[in-house]
């Protein structure tokens, strides 16, 4: 893959691709990487296991690395008609990312972005998090006998991530800050002490996110209309973006979906940019939302979600916590689908769009579900209450079960 190389999305700047850097050496910009679009169909990738590696000719990763796995992405499409009912939309499909390894999209990533440390020759990996990204690199780094350092925000960390990253052997390290100071400290760190550094500012991860695009296409035949992303740090709707644009420039595809980003009224940064149209985007100092996977103020890949959303005609909002939560239950009730908060701001984003008319009912519409339910059980019994506890007897179990006491579901 000689044709791979490095580019400055502002000045255009060229880079090798085996270059250690995040940025342009020049402006300052974010990275993408490219390379030339390759001769491959989908016939050719439907010979292979679904998952990240079924396309492996769009991924620009050079022949004969030694690919770390876990056997990532290939993750479920589901139909969900009463979900559609409840939003009041033809139809809706939950494209499962919490059926990943390690419970969450971030495994696509990390697949691509650890096989590319490994073959740079790096010794030791790092990452700030609100947790996902933390437990994904754990893994991958455990799979291939690197050592992990990760940077967490203090107490704002769901449970289950941290204890993936500590049961993978991370070094853990919690500051007292948000998720904005952990990542320009781990940026610092990666830097200074020569330590690779795999948030999503690095662009080979996005090369692995992108395959999400690939899959859905597989799946459904087609493009869909809308392709909803709840958003954080911006990295994952924007390779989702760069995966239906790279499809069309193979000539696999004929046209591109709008991408729908959606993030937690607390953190909403980009949307509040792209709601006042400005340029640039002003930070939100301090993030706040129950979806502690997105409570970010200051978004390192802005740029590339403000193109990928203004490029497909696409669309913005943001949700609040109890939106959040109420689309959280739904998607478990209705569907039995369990998704972490943020997952679920993309549901409750194309709920609130169809209200409001900016989304025609008749759309055909996915909704990326990003992460697993058992990621966060604290949310979980913090919005459910604890389950009722009775004496070992019978009539006080009879007492329980009485048909008035059944659950009621939305009809
Ligand atoms: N959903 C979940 C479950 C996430 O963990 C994240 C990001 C997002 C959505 C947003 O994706 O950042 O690409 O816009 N989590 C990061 C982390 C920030 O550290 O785990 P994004």
């Amino acid at each position: 893959m000689s044709d791979v190389r490095l580019r400055c999305i502002d000045c255009n700047a060229e880079f090798g691709h085996d270059e250690v850097i995040y940025s342009c050496n020049e402006c300052g910009g974010l990275l993408e990487v490219c390379m030339d679009a390759p001769k491959a169909t989908f016939d050719d990738f439907s010979k292979r296991a679904f998952g990240v590696w079924r396309y492996r000719e769009l991924i620009p990763i050079e022949e004969g690395a030694e690919i770390v796995t876990l056997d990532e992405g290939g993750t479920p499409l589901y139909r969900c008609d009463r979900l559609a009912k409840w939003a009041g939309v033809r139809s809706l499909f939950i494209k499962y990312e919490g059926r990943n390894p390690t419970g969450s999209f971030k495994d696509r990533g990390m697949t691509v972005g650890v096989t590319k440390a490994k073959s740079l020759g790096s010794k030791a990996v790092a990452c700030a998090s609100t947790g996902n990204t933390s437990a994904s690199l754990a893994a991958y780094a455990a799979r291939s006998g690197l050592t992990c350092y990760v940077i967490l925000p203090s107490g704002k960390v769901a449970m289950g991530k941290l204890a993936q990253a500590l049961m993978h052997g991370a070094k853990v390290i919690s500051v007292k800050g948000n998720f904005d100071q952990a990542l320009k400290l781990v940026m610092d760190i990666s830097r200074s002490m020569g330590i690779y550094l795999l948030n999503s500012i690095n662009p080979w991860r996005l090369e692995g996110q992108k395959t999400l695009a690939f899959e859905l296409v597989d799946q459904l035949g087609h493009v869909p209309e809308v392709v909803a992303v709840p958003m954080g740090n911006c990295g994952n709707i924007s390779a989702i973006w760069k995966g239906f644009v790279e499809l069309e420039g193979a000539g696999l595809i004929r046209e591109k979906p709008r991408m729908f980003g959606v993030q937690a009224a607390g953190a909403a940064p980009v949307v509040e940019m792209l709601r006042k149209n400005l340029e640039r985007l002003s930070p939100v100092k301090a993030p706040e939302t129950v979806a502690t996977a997105i409570r970010i103020g200051n978004p390192v890949n802005w740029p590339k979600a403000v193109n990928a959303i203004r490029s497909s005609s696409g669309l913005y909002d943001s949700v609040t916590d109890d939106e959040i939560i109420e689309t959280q239950k739904m998607i478990a009730c209705l569907e039995g689908i369990g998704v972490e908060p943020a997952s679920a701001a993309s549901v409750a984003g194309v709920r609130k769009a169809v209200l409001s008319g900016s989304i025609p009912k008749d759309s055909e519409i996915v909704c990326v579900c990003t992460g697993h339910l058992l990621k966060d059980p604290e949310e979980v019994i913090s919005v459910c209450g604890k389950p009722i506890e009775i004496p070992p007897d019978l009539k006080a179990v009879s007492e329980m079960i009485r048909p008035e006491k059944a659950p009621q579901l939305p009809a």
